[in-house]
């Protein structure tokens, strides 16, 4: 079996090191694309340096743009590359990014079967760009390999109980595969003056934040509310919208960092501050209570116990939530039937191709 796997935004290339190496275990060969969604070395490369995922043997260069003109590069540029190095078995596409979508629909008009990982996850807001991506994925996809049971809920509320594979969450993976070269390569001391539990990490990244001033400034001053250190590694778009933000003294603004880098930060954070979806996961994993600087959650199974709390761009919510305490132990999140998401991922292509 040969599969083409499209990647392009950071963490998809975190979600590629835990299935590429599963798939090179089940002697399935794998030719690994580069969309150029992301092309910052450090929200790109330095990716492949450390996690010693083979580099892509193509990158695209499709780079920023509107979503219709990122999502349409990246199309023609990927049909063309298939076209020329094809036939594929299959494509695989991870998450909800302009490339996942990009992705797919070049895979469902040229008849390759499509495996989207992550799939089922929904926020139900129709106003987030990676809604319209993963719903649209979802729907051509073949095989559907769903994280969560809630994602495997969602998917049979779509009708597309016939495609849905519950195999756990590649993420989880990657943090098991990932947590002791990352206290090796970077332990704390490294990266922070700060003594364990002695900061906040935070993160800050969707338009809905950055892109209204308002919301932007409220996030701040919550920060500045806060009695303890706030650290906050950069994205390239949330740094364009701080020239008219007024920044606390207890902020610490950092350039972005690497997904080790990131393990260490948050497993070592008093609390986790952010719109990510993927570290909200990451911070319960490492039992790190979050406020999810949104309006909802994909993963709505951490607010038990108040894990996480949703407290949008809320100044007065984002203190409380952030001074706030777990109420009781967490439930399982993203652990899969048989174990490992990217072996059971392996398995299931084999199988059905
Ligand atoms: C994308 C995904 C988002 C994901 C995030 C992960 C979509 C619609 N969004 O958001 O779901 O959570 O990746 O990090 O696909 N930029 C740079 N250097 C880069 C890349 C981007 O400076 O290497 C700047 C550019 O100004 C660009 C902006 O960031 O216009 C936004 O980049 P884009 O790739 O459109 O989306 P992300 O916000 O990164």
């Amino acid at each position: 079996m040969h599969v083409c796997t499209l990647v392009g935004a950071r963490p998809q290339f975190v979600k590629a090191a835990a299935v590429s190496p599963a798939l090179k275990e089940a002697g399935i060969k794998e030719t690994l694309i580069h969309s150029g969604q992301h092309y910052d070395t450090l929200l790109s490369q330095v990716f492949f340096e450390e996690l010693g995922v083979p580099a892509p043997v193509s990158n695209l260069e499709a780079g920023s743009g509107s979503h219709a003109k990122q999502t349409g590069d990246i199309m023609v540029r990927l049909e063309r590359f298939i076209e020329e190095t094809g036939p594929y078995d299959a494509v695989i596409v991870y998450g909800d990014t302009n490339t996942t979508l990009a992705g797919a629909l070049v895979a469902a008009k040229g008849n390759i079967p499509l495996a989207h990982v992550e799939a089922g996850i929904r926020s139900f807001n129709w106003l987030m760009p990676e809604e319209i991506n993963r719903i649209l994925t979802d729907r051509v996809s073949k095989w559907l390999f769903a994280p969560t049971e809630i994602a495997v809920e969602n998917l049979n509320r779509e009708g597309l109980a016939a495609q849905t594979i519950l195999v756990g969450d590649v993420m989880l993976d990657a943090t098991h595969m990932f947590a002791a070269r990352a206290k090796e390569r970077w332990p704390l001391e490294s990266l922070t003056h700060h003594p364990p539990k002695g900061y906040f990490l935070a993160t800050v990244h969707r338009p809905s934040n950055t892109d209204i001033r308002e919301n932007l400034q409220n996030i701040f001053n919550a920060f500045g509310e806060l009695p303890l250190p706030i650290i906050l590694p950069l994205h390239p778009r949330t740094k364009a919208a701080l020239k008219d933000i007024t920044i606390p003294d207890n902020v610490e603004i950092r350039a972005p960092v690497s997904y080790l880098a990131m393990l260490t930060l948050t497993s070592n954070a008093h609390r986790v501050l952010t719109d990510s979806g993927g570290l909200q996961k990451e911070a319960y994993w490492f039992g790190v209570s979050c406020v999810i600087l949104r309006e909802e959650t994909e993963y709505p199974e951490t607010f038990e116990n108040n894990w996480s709390v949703c407290a949008g761009a809320d100044q007065a919510s984002i203190v409380k939530a952030a001074m706030g305490k777990p109420t009781g132990p967490q439930c399982r999140l993203g652990e899969g039937p048989e174990g490992r998401a990217n072996m059971m991922i392996a398995r299931s292509l084999l199988r059905s191709a």
